[in-house]
């Protein structure tokens, strides 16, 4: 169903899963609409004006409660119309509308009043399907809705029908509008820069606007499209009530959460508004990309728990299994060249690599940048996607064949959607980027954007991918893109409708994704841009992985790692091992205390191998081997941030447990420790109490005279002592914990 959802964003859209089973009653009488599912029930109403209002988010309510009918808000005064006091699931901008609207339009005769009322619904197999219009003319908007019983993450979207006789131009469009009652809350969301990503970022909800957003063509690294908000003036990790939601949509985007004059607070999330303007001609239709909202009362990690659960089981490109049961494969531990070779690779060089990448146990082995066209650095060769003669002589297949003699897989680095303007591309196509003619091409990385909204640029970049993947035995791309847009003009389009590029150049990039998959179906694609700045529910879709930040320090990892699960599984957080001291903050940690903290993810291995002592390769290829044995618990099991790294703290922690609870894994870190303080007692979560567990350590030692077999109850409520030697800088423990 939720892929049914995301089907309507797809150019190219592949098979489709749906729910089975509805959820979503419709009360004729008192016009309520209720959705349930797992711990959440989400009602919303037709008031009487006819505007449709939500009612109710939040615990499930009992199946006889009744939910009251949907009545227009108190207006309080003059200056608080109640059409801005009414929490409306989709507001049009018109009769006095104050808040953010979920559409705002222009007709072309000028006027820019639109009020939706409630026309029509059907109950489908997953939700709802509810049609708006606006009070007088032909602009219909559906809103889809669907919840997953299993997690009760609701799914919403909106498709905009002009119906009119004339044009319309669509300044706003939501995906959704989500609503909370006047209360104290507490914000939290993610920001960020290039190799700064995923800082957890919390604040008390005030009166006025928090926008969240890109204006960038892409994601971006500054802030990513998710959100939560729990009741409350404190954040707390394992109790309390948590709303969220994440956006399903890799373009310039926008979430906004407003605390309005009534101290209500609403959540408005879609294409970002600035400089957008899609023209819809009579007939033609814009859909949203998805908003996806839920609802713990189990704290900030209940509420990362369920968008874990949500993502493998609903987002993520599946590989193993048919339907529903179907669960994505857990990540090959990779090798990546980038941080040893950089720009500098040749045949023998890789092979060199991956023949020590074998050694360690490695599974899949990635040459990154500059293996086609003229590319010596990042000045060229972007655009050329031919094999470069001087680097591979004989073309990729001997290194290809060797990776596999070595029992590995081969991936392959790209970066399709730019152009360096020293390329054979860009001199055949100064056209093909975006651009204002006559204007300045502001170049970044020495490169340009291919404007991907064109249907010749899109069929260029399908067609040399689908001829590299069909030439070689590629299992894995990994997809760059290094830069954010500037200059967006699309010339080929008339003037008024030239701002759709905001819109095409996305689904342009989904459709050939969807169709490569199609083409090659056991290739698997990373999302990378310069590390974390396109990650989303919408790639997701199509991305089995993604690179979280180029910063690969492990301490900065540990942060970054933290911020980054409150809103994505570790099953798509890749984290490489690379050499110390490291090239960013000039630290030195140990191997072991690397290698723990890329674990907490889906493993790599990033560094210069061929330098590595034997004794490191040992200590690698143990580690590589421990990591093999628990990786589906760490990155698809429920996950719980014992202690956060965040704030300058002293030590941190993680567990995880696995679905049947059979097997939980523990990673415990120490910054520096400080007047000989020792490692706090982890009181450990999430285990059957009355099942009795074996701990055995992967690294590090429990404290002497600790049992190493006890009940769950045990190890949650006494909880794990870890050696009273586990001090110093930078020290890293690991531990599993197995059903006896
Ligand atoms: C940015 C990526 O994040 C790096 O891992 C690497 O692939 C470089 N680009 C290559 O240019």
């Amino acid at each position: 169903m939720f892929r049914n959802i995301f089907s309507s964003l797809l150019v190219l859209s592949t098979s489709l899963v749906g729910f089975s089973q509805s959820a979503a009653r419709f009360d004729e009488a008192t016009k309520v609409f209720r959705l349930e599912g797992a711990n959440v029930t989400y009602a919303f109403g037709v008031n009487a004006r006819g505007e449709l209002q939500q009612l109710y988010w939040g615990g499930r309510i009992a199946t006889a409660d009744s939910v009251p009918a949907a009545i227009p808000a108190r207006e309080w005064a003059s200056f608080d119309s109640s059409y801005t006091t009414t929490a409306q699931e989709y507001a049009g901008w018109g009769a006095g509308l104050f808040v953010e609207p979920a559409l705002k339009v222009t007709f072309q005769d000028g006027n820019r009043d639109l009020v939706l009322h409630y026309d029509s619904h059907q109950i489908t197999s997953e939700g709802f399907k509810i049609v708006l219009k606006d009070i007088k003319r032909k602009v219909f908007v559906t809103l889809q809705y669907a919840i997953d019983p299993q997690t009760g993450i609701v799914g919403r979207s909106a498709t905009i029908e002009n119906r009119e006789a004339e044009p319309i131009t669509i300044e706003q469009a939501a995906a959704a509008a989500w609503a909370l009652p006047a209360a104290h809350y507490t914000l939290n969301y993610l920001t960020g820069r290039w190799a700064g990503e995923w800082t957890l970022t919390q604040e008390k909800l005030q009166p006025g606007e928090r926008v969240m957003e890109s204006r960038r063509g892409s994601t971006g690294h500054q802030a990513n499209p998710w959100f939560a908000i729990q009741a409350g003036d404190n954040p707390d990790e394992n109790s309390g009530e948590v709303w969220f939601g994440a956006l399903a949509w890799s373009g310039s985007w926008r979430i906004t959460v407003e605390q309005d004059q009534l101290d209500a607070i609403r959540v408005t999330g879609g294409f970002n508004p600035f400089d957008f303007g899609y023209v819809l001609k009579p007939g033609q239709s814009l859909e949203s990309p998805v908003f996806y909202g839920g609802y713990s009362d189990h704290g900030l990690g209940g509420a990362s728990r369920l968008l874990h659960h949500f993502e493998i089981a609903h987002v993520l490109p599946r590989r193993i299994g048919e339907g529903e049961a179907a669960a994505p494969k857990p990540r090959p531990v990779i090798y990546n060249s980038w941080e040893a070779t950089e720009f500098r690779v040749s045949e023998v060089g890789q092979i060199a690599l991956a023949e020590r990448a074998a050694a360690l146990g490695v599974d899949r082995f990635v040459m990154d940048d500059g293996w086609f066209g003229q590319r010596k650095d990042d000045h060229a060769g972007l655009g050329d996607w031919y094999v470069n003669q001087q680097k591979f002589p004989h073309g990729l297949k001997p290194l290809i064949d060797k990776v596999h003699a070595l029992k590995m897989d081969f991936g392959l680095w790209v970066e399709p959607e730019m152009v360096n303007p020293d390329s054979d591309l860009y001199r055949k196509h100064p056209d093909w980027v975006l651009n204002f003619p006559g204007r300045p091409r502001s170049e970044q990385r020495n490169q340009l954007v291919l404007n991907l909204a064109r249907a010749d640029v899109r069929d260029y970049v399908l067609g040399f991918l689908d001829k590299l993947l069909s030439e070689n035995d590629i299992a894995f791309l990994k997809w760059d893109y290094n830069r954010n847009w500037s200059e967006p003009g699309w010339d080929q389009l008339p003037p008024a409708e030239q701002k759709k590029v905001y819109v095409e150049f996305t689904r342009n990039l989904y459709g050939i994704l969807a169709e490569l998959k199609k083409r090659h179906p056991k290739v698997e694609l990373e999302s990378c841009s310069g590390g974390g700045g396109r990650v989303d529910l919408g790639i997701l879709q199509y991305a089995d992985e993604v690179w979280p930040s180029d910063n690969t320090d492990p301490f900065d990892r540990l942060m970054q790692q933290d911020g980054f699960t409150y809103a994505y599984t570790p099953q798509v957080m890749m984290a490489w091992v690379t050499d110390s001291p490291h090239w960013g903050n000039k630290r030195s940690t140990s191997l072991q205390y690397r290698m723990l903290s890329s674990m907490q993810g889906s493993l790599g291995i990033g560094a210069d191998i061929t330098k590595w002592t034997d004794e490191e390769m040992a200590t690698a290829k143990r580690l590589i081997a421990a990591y093999h044995q628990v990786q589906v618990t760490v990155v698809q099991g429920d996950l719980y941030r014992l202690i956060s790294p965040r704030n300058g703290s002293e030590f941190s922690a993680t567990q995880t447990v696995n679905r049947d609870k059979s097997q939980s894994v523990v990673f415990a870190f120490i910054h520096s420790t400080n007047e000989g303080r020792g490692f706090p007692r982890l009181k450990l979560k999430g285990l059957d109490a009355k099942t009795t567990y074996m701990v055995t350590p992967i690294e590090g030692e429990l404290v002497h005279g600790s049992p190493t077999t006890a009940s769950g109850a045990w190890w949650m409520n006494h909880g794990l002592d870890l050696d009273e030697n586990f001090r110093g800088d930078f020290q890293a423990a690991a531990f599993r914990l197995d059903k006896k």
